[in-house]
């Protein structure tokens, strides 16, 4: 996978040479590029910003440098005319941008673009960007993506990007040591739940046991006792996960604990009771 980033702090992402990043780049597994936006601008300055027109607080990245950077990486000619009904070609690159008012990056969204070949990351700053940028590169084929990774605002999309490239790169083949670990885990799979508690030895520490069951040799009950216990940890946690699953792709055990949890099972998604 290729993947480009475009950031006013290209150093922060220094970090991606560590841990498991770093040996998938070493393998050539990914190939990063970092970009410094600046270098793309044309002043003494080096400015990349300018105050909102119509006014307001802060300061909003300009459409000119920015449209000079992707031009190059996106490969995208400076004459091409605007279609709004353009298309993205297969194994173009995707372009990204985080966005506090965009949907939610999901798992969903990290398992689509784990497939894409190039990645586009452009990290916001200040305000945000001028919401030309986005649009100007869909109106020309280009696949852009705006993504909020939470409800709540970072200072700019550098740790937003950190956060959708660890997530996607996970699920590239041969990225991790155990495949069967992605597998398993929250929120995997059209059934998500959140993952059942995980214990290690020893069985007894400082007064606590692990649930028994966990030591008991016996297969079938520790894989119902794990499903139960993720199915009650989400009823209680994550709610509206409950509520999203297909009740005809729930086993006959799962029915019953959801009713026990109080979710009634009969329709097409578990409903709450009372
Ligand atoms: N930039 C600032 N806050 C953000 C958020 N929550 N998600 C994505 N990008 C952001």
């Amino acid at each position: 996978m290729d993947i480009d980033i475009v950031s006013v702090f290209p150093e922060y992402f220094d970090v991606l040479n560590l841990s498991l990043f770093g040996k998938a780049m070493e393998r050539g597994l990914v190939t990063v590029r970092v970009h410094n936006l600046r270098d793309w601008t044309h002043d003494v300055h080096q400015s990349v910003d300018d105050t909102p027109v119509g006014g307001g607080a802060g300061m909003v990245m300009k459409p000119e440098v920015w449209a000079e950077c992707l031009d190059e990486l996106l490969d995208v000619p400076v004459d091409a005319p605007a279609d709004a009904d353009a298309a993205p070609s297969p194994g173009s690159p995707v372009l990204i941008f985080p966005n506090p008012s965009a949907p939610l990056f999901t798992q969903q969204c990290a398992t689509e673009l784990s497939h894409a070949e190039h990645l586009v990351f452009g990290c916001g700053r200040y305000e945000g960007y001028d919401a030309r940028i986005p649009q100007y590169y869909r109106e020309r084929g280009v696949d852009v993506r705006e993504y909020s990774i939470g409800d709540y605002v970072l200072n700019g999309g550098e740790v937003a990007v950190s956060v959708m490239l660890e997530a996607i790169t996970r699920l590239l083949p041969g990225f991790m040591g155990n495949a069967d670990s992605i597998v398993e885990e929250s929120y995997t799979g059209a059934n998500a739940l959140l993952e059942h508690s995980q214990y290690t030895k020893p069985a007894t520490w400082r007064g606590m046991a692990v649930p028994p069951v966990l030591i008991s040799g016996d297969h079938g009950k520790v894989d119902r006792f794990r499903r139960d216990e993720a199915l009650g940890k989400t009823s209680r946690l994550r709610p509206d996960l409950i509520a999203r699953l297909d009740c005809a792709a729930l086993g006959k055990a799962d029915r019953k604990t959801l009713m026990a949890l109080g979710w009634e099972v009969s329709g097409a998604h578990p409903r709450r009771l009372g």
